[in-house]
């Protein structure tokens, strides 16, 4: 089969490396994929929101099957647009993609099926949001109702960070049309776990739990990133926590969804923390985490073509895959500077062996990797234990090098505790 693949990120490089492995996979075209990419697939440079040129690609090359990674495609309709050609999808169409797209429509959806979720309020009008803050709890969290890059939630510590934010989001349009509608929530503390899933609208097969680090910082200090590393399984998800989220989370929101009319096929993202009053869904995705995936995906056993195909298809339960019972770990490789302001164009040097190598910000120049991005490459290394997957990948860092580089330190260090 002739694949495609859209997105160009380390996430969309781990679902290429394990796309290769499966036995009817003869062909994978990443659009537009990156320089890591492109010695595991051929690169076609077509953005993932040029969604007009992605559908006459699949067409005028016969693709079989495409594999929409990242969110701004499916929330504006990509996979619609290609069944529409008769082409199949892996992937969420934009009726189900909404509850990424929308964190109002999420939370409502939540509210009305009794899934468990930070207490919250939805604002169209400013004056009524600032009157509202008035009256809040701080810390109080304040959401862009649209995509923002994973920008688009703001922590207030004191009153006035919440009516900056407020401010910022629905009249100085920061975030333009995704910040028309806000939702102001509840603060929660915990433990964030990250349950990425296999649904058909029929049934729902979380993958292994993994945990996300998402500040730049050793100690989970400095600004929100768009993820500095991962492992899996999350050591905070115990066996009775899965019970009670795959009972009064996971079924109920395919069910929820299934009953709006929005039935919901591919990965749904459950991102979920643990609080003193029970497990909480902070926010769904409609797509694979990153970097997630980078330690969810190498510990799958099982043909992840056949797994995808059976999300489109509503055949889910008659296809068998599990987890390996070990531990991954992914450190991610970031310009210095990232998140804010950093350099690029600086040659990669890799290790012989990278088939643990999740690239994610490079170019292929004259034969050469540079790098173009702020996020460079993951590297994931499995273990039989945390403290070895951790040990592993920590070594398999030191054979990365470009000028100005940095990860942190202690990505899986809670999780040893
Ligand atoms: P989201 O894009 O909704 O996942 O939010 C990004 C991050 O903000 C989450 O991973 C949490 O760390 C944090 N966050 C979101 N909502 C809340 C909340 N209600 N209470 C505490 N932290 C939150
Ligand atoms: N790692 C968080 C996300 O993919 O949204």
């Amino acid at each position: 089969m002739k694949l495609a693949v859209i997105g160009g990120g380390g996430r969309e490089h781990a679902i290429i490396k394990k796309l290769k492995e499966c036995k009817r996979v003869e062909y994978i075209y990443a659009l537009p994929g990156n320089g890591g990419i492109s010695e595991d697939a051929t690169c076609v440079d077509i953005g993932a929101k040029e969604l007009d040129e992605i559908v006459e690609f699949a067409v005028e090359k016969k693709i079989d099957y495409v594999v929409v990674a990242p969110d701004d495609p499916l929330v504006l309709g990509l996979v619609d647009m290609l069944e529409g050609k008769g082409i199949p999808c892996f992937g969420p169409d934009k009726a189900a993609a909404i509850i990424e797209g929308s964190k109002a429509f999420s939370k409502d959806l939540m509210k009305k099926y009794n899934i468990p979720t930070a207490e919250y309020e939805v604002f169209n009008d400013m004056d009524k949001a600032l009157e509202y803050l008035e009256s809040c709890k701080i810390p109080v969290v304040i959401k862009a109702d649209g995509l923002a890059l994973g920008k688009g939630v703001i922590i207030a510590e004191t009153k006035e960070e919440a009516i900056n934010a407020v401010k910022m989001m629905m009249a100085e349009k920061k975030f333009g049309n995704s910040g028309n509608t806000v939702v102001i929530e509840e603060f929660l503390i915990g433990p964030e776990v990250s349950v990425l899933s296999f649904t058909d609208g029929n049934v729902v097969i979380p993958m292994v739990s993994s945990m996300d680090h998402k500040r730049a910082l050793d100690g989970d200090k400095g600004l929100n990133t768009g993820g500095m590393g991962t492992i899996a399984p999350n050591p905070f998800y115990t066996k009775k926590i899965a019970d009670y989220c795959m009972d009064k989370i996971f079924v109920p929101t395919m069910e929820a969804m299934k009953a709006e009319g929005r039935t919901f096929k591919g990965c749904l993202y459950f991102g979920l923390m643990i609080t003193d009053n029970g497990v909480k869904v902070i926010e769904y995705n409609a797509r694979f985490g990153d970097p997630e995936t980078q330690v969810v995906l190498p510990l799958l056993k099982g043909d992840l073509l056949d797994i995808m195909e059976a999300t489109t298809n509503g055949t889910l339960k008659d296809v068998d895959f599990t987890f390996e019972d070990k531990h991954a770990c992914c450190v991610v490789v970031a310009s210095g500077g990232y998140p804010v302001e950093y350099k690029k164009g600086y040659e990669v040097s890799f290790p012989d062996d990278k088939s643990r190598i999740f690239v994610a910000g490079t170019k292929l120049i004259n034969g050469k990797q540079v790098t173009s991005g702020g996020r460079v490459l993951g590297v994931t290394e499995i273990g039989n234990t945390l403290k070895e997957a951790i040990e592993k990948s920590y070594e398999t860092v030191k054979k990365v090098n470009f000028t100005d580089s940095f990860y942190r330190k202690d990505i899986g260090r809670r999780g040893m505790k």
